[in-house]
């Protein structure tokens, strides 16, 4: 394992990702975190991240001297490579300006490094302190124009410093020089996989649950399936899921489910049919916030009394993954998944333990486990679907024919989009039904039906987004198939709004 010390940069979690690309298995852990901690792990490196703050600043985050002499490999990136200098007796100062973007650097080939890289490159930067002096025992590894000590390192104490960020893809060698960091000075073999990944948790689950039941909500999404499955590879027919069909879900999904987990795999599935339930708690109800209190709350009544049906169960597997236990920049771990998810934790009911199998991985990681768990492709790389469903896609009241619209809209939709492959470049795509009715005219009747929106955008991770630019051509299809298949819709609009000022969902 390396440790990735977390400061409150931007950027750590790319850190930790290149760091993983590398098959080496990392961790974030607060800055904070005591030495003595640290120590127990035994890791083969640490790296200090970036972060907001000056060395001198009052409050600036620090590390134990000490841990400059237990040995470890340490590397330090921006406001990391700064606290090294400054603990270790060197001078870090304030520049008037602030070095931001690509940068020409030069390397010292000759540290472990750089080893292999091409003496002239781009790097990217973004600071305004900068190291002066190094501390004693220290050489300068790299520069540009405008940093004199753009690198610094000693072969001997095993501890480099970079200015310039190389986990982002503008530095032009940063995955080499990480690389190099990890095999050339700590000694990493890069052998962390995702096989071995299931081995280890495989092993793990079943020396925590013995021979007793474990319960899961299965919702079809990509989290909590890998996560099913990886407990039943664990477990078998003691994992019980529960999947609650609330009537929201899209066409041919609820099918879809319980085709691939209780037909391909075997697994035990219990679907409870709560369509009823949750349209008579949404009748009347329009407020989108009410929507998803409702349906939050009505899905973990049914959960709970399902699974109280199947006696006394001390475990509770939940498909909660990296980002949502990494608060980004303060390195604080959350527990529990914090947002409004439909397949979200029970938060007062009494379990034991709760198996979080898929803790440690990114979503990529996520989705590689579940390839080699054999969960379709389909599923694996599904677009994110709301917990609350097509309830916050449906503008105004919820009803059972406003339902059997928008299903029928969306597959439409999707089915266009996936036979033109441009789901693989889009990030969500779908359909809204709007509360408005226009006229139109069909055949020689004058016709006053719904308005129906299409909304697709692309997204690295869905807190900001651009409206995909869907060819004309696809679009008209998409739209004369709407219209002349589904009643009750004469117009098809299509969003071209982005995130901001507008939301992905439109509720
Ligand atoms: P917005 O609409 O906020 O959506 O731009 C960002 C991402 O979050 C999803 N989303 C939700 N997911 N429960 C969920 O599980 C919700 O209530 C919810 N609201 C939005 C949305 O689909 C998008 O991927």
């Amino acid at each position: 394992i390396v440790i990735v010390l977390d400061f409150g940069g931007q950027y750590n979690q790319l850190i930790a990702r290149r760091v993983r690309e590398c098959g080496v298995y990392c961790e974030i852990w607060p800055y904070d975190t005591p030495l003595d901690k640290i120590i127990e792990k035994n890791p083969k490196g640490i790296i200090f991240t970036g972060g907001p703050s000056s060395v001198y600043e009052e409050n600036a985050p620090v590390v134990d001297k000490k841990i400059f002499e237990i040995g470890i490999p340490i590397l330090g990136i921006c406001y990391g490579n700064q606290l090294i200098a400054h603990l270790l007796g060197g001078k870090v100062s304030t520049a008037l300006f602030r070095e931001y973007g690509k940068t020409h650097i030069k390397y010292n080939t000759n540290s472990p490094l750089f080893t292999g890289l091409p003496e002239n490159s781009i790097c990217w930067m973004s600071h305004t302190d900068f190291v002066e002096k190094l501390p004693e025992g220290f050489e300068v590894l790299a520069s540009t124009e405008n940093c004199g000590i753009a690198a610094f390192g000693s072969k001997e104490k095993k501890i480099y410093g970079v200015q310039f960020h190389p986990e982002v893809v503008h530095t032009e060698y940063g995955q080499e020089i990480i690389k190099n960091f990890l095999f050339n000075v700590c000694g990493c073999k890069g052998d962390w996989k995702t096989s071995s990944f299931i081995e280890e948790k495989v092993n793990e689950i079943r020396k925590i649950v013995g021979a007793q039941k474990v319960v899961c909500a299965l919702s079809g999404g990509v989290d909590s399936s890998v996560a099913a499955v990886l407990v039943h590879k664990a477990i078998g027919k003691n994992l019980f899921c529960i999947f609650v069909d609330h009537g929201l879900l899209r066409k041919g999904e609820a099918e879809e489910v319980i085709n691939t987990f209780k037909g391909q795999f075997d697994m035990n599935v219990i679907k409870v049919d709560a369509k009823d339930r949750f349209l008579k708690a949404l009748s009347g109800v329009k407020d989108p916030e009410r929507k998803r209190k409702i349906i939050g709350e009505e899905f973990i009544r049914v959960f709970e009394e399902e699974a109280s049906k199947l006696g006394d169960i001390k475990f509770l597997v939940q498909g909660t993954i990296y980002p949502d236990v990494v608060e980004s920049g303060v390195g604080k771990a959350a527990t529990i998944k914090s947002h409004h998810n439909v397949g979200g934790l029970p938060e007062h009911m009494k379990f034991e333990r709760i198996i979080e199998p898929l803790r440690e991985l990114f979503k990529d990681e996520v989705r590689r486990v579940g390839i080699e768990l054999g969960i379709p492709e389909k599923i694996v790389n599904r677009q994110p679907f709301p917990g609350p469903g097509l309830a916050i896609r449906i503008i105004g009241e919820v009803t059972e024919e406003k339902l059997e619209i928008l299903r029928e809209v969306d597959w439409i939709f999707r089915k266009e989009i996936e036979a033109c492959g441009l789901d693989k470049d889009i990030w969500q795509y779908f359909a809204v039904l709007t509360d408005m009715r226009s006229v139109g005219v069909m055949g020689d009747e004058r016709t006053y039906d719904y308005t129906v929106a299409l909304r697709a955008v692309t997204s690295i991770d869905g807190m900001t987004a651009d409206w995909a630019k869907i060819p004309y051509d696809v679009l008209e299809r998409v739209s004369n198939e709407i219209v002349n298949t589904v009643r009750k819709v004469n117009r098809v609009v299509y969003d071209i709004t982005s995130k901001p000022p507008a939301t992905i969902e439109w509720e």
